[in-house]
């Protein structure tokens, strides 16, 4: 079974063939991040723009990669939300349009859910398997979900975040010091130099059954930080400060899994994904204290990308549980209540 994924929720305009028994077959990511840098973030018009212009080379070239036509497609998988709406009205214009065109049946996926399909996805690759009950976290730059699940299908919404989420935090610290979107990898490489210790971080307070994420508090504390040291930051302060949050913010990722661990006593194994499961001190935390199985997705898996659309609308497509009409649109489908709180 071969699935096209489209993905156009955010900055990133991807496109990838998945095929049920040879994995990834082509998988391309057309990044708009030197176009946004120089506003500090991303623009939600020129997003929508940058995807309209790349949409149909991009998919045209995934399609090519892989030696595959469309008549060859069982399924073209495209991503309904959550995301910047303009960006994921390109997206689903143009898949709704190719698969009205080419009699191809359409599966809308949620962006979330498909960030978990990712990482199972790369530990397919890798030979590992997925033992369920699992914890399943996307943390990325909008999101920080944590998901019980008892199957690939099934999300089981645990917590989220009250404020920030993980991966914007370190984009707001980042840019806090003076550096450009996005600042996870900027962060995480600094801190390598730096010493956790030299400046306490706040801890959210456990209470006894509180999931939720929290990341503002965090983020002002550094802010106050800065403003104490009152001189120009030193490349050591931007070392040690890097090094301090980064340790307080995946701290409190790894505090959850372990607070989960207490109300789901049965869950098996730990599934990270989202842009900040690229961070290799988060990889070295949760190992060494979490002691069930840990997967984490290949770096081409944790950001955005096409290959993991297609590997979750694949995966809907065999269970029958994809959307059978095509009444939808970027607005409707998903559970708008998932993500606030
Ligand atoms: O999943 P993603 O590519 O896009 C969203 O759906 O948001 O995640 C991007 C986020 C950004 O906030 C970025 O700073 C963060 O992931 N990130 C990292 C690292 N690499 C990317 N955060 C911490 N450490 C990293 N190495
Ligand atoms: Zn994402």
């Amino acid at each position: 079974m071969k699935v096209l994924g489209i993905e156009t929720s955010c900055d990133d305009t991807a496109s990838a063939v998945v095929d049920s028994d040879h994995g990834v077959l082509s998988s391309l990511v057309s990044s708009q991040l030197s176009t946004h840098a120089k506003f500090g973030g991303v623009v939600p018009e020129v997003a929508a723009r940058e995807h309209l212009e790349h949409i149909d080379f991009i998919v045209r070239s995934s399609l090519s990669e892989a030696n595959v036509s469309l008549k060859d497609l069982d399924a073209i998988a495209i991503t309904q939300g959550p995301g910047l709406i303009g960006s994921l009205l390109i997206g689903i214009c143009y898949a709704k349009g190719l698969a009205t065109s080419s009699g191809i049946r359409l599966i809308p996926v949620d962006h979330v859910h498909a960030h978990v399909h990712g990482a199972f996805l790369s530990a397919q690759i890798k030979n590992e398997t997925i033992q369920f009950p699992c914890a399943a976290f996307v943390v990325s730059g909008g999101h920080c979900n944590l998901y019980y699940m008892e199957n690939p299908l099934d999300f089981q919404l645990m917590a989220v975040t009250i404020d920030d989420a993980c991966g914007e935090s370190f984009d707001k610290v980042a840019k806090l010091m003076g550096f450009t979107y996005p600042g996870g990898p900027i962060i995480e490489k600094l801190a390598q130099k730096g010493d956790a210790n030299r400046f306490p971080m706040p801890r959210m307070i456990e209470e006894k059954s509180r999931l939720a994420f929290s990341y503002s508090g965090l983020k002002t504390h550094v802010v106050n930080q800065i403003r104490k040291l009152k001189t120009e930051l030193s490349d050591q302060d931007r070392y040690d400060l890097a090094a301090s949050f980064q340790e307080a913010a995946l701290d409190q990722l790894v505090r959850k899994i372990e607070s989960l661990r207490k109300i789901k006593p049965n869950t098996k194994s730990v599934v990270i994904a989202g842009g900040v499961a690229a961070n290799s001190r988060l990889k070295e935390m949760i190992t060494s204290r979490i002691k069930i199985p840990f997967h984490a997705p290949d770096l081409r898996f944790c950001s955005d990308n096409g290959a993991m659309i297609a590997a979750y609308g694949q995966a809907l497509l065999i269970d029958n549980i994809a959307s059978q009409t095509d009444e939808w649109d970027a607005y409707s489908r998903y559970n708008f209540s998932e993500y606030l709180t």
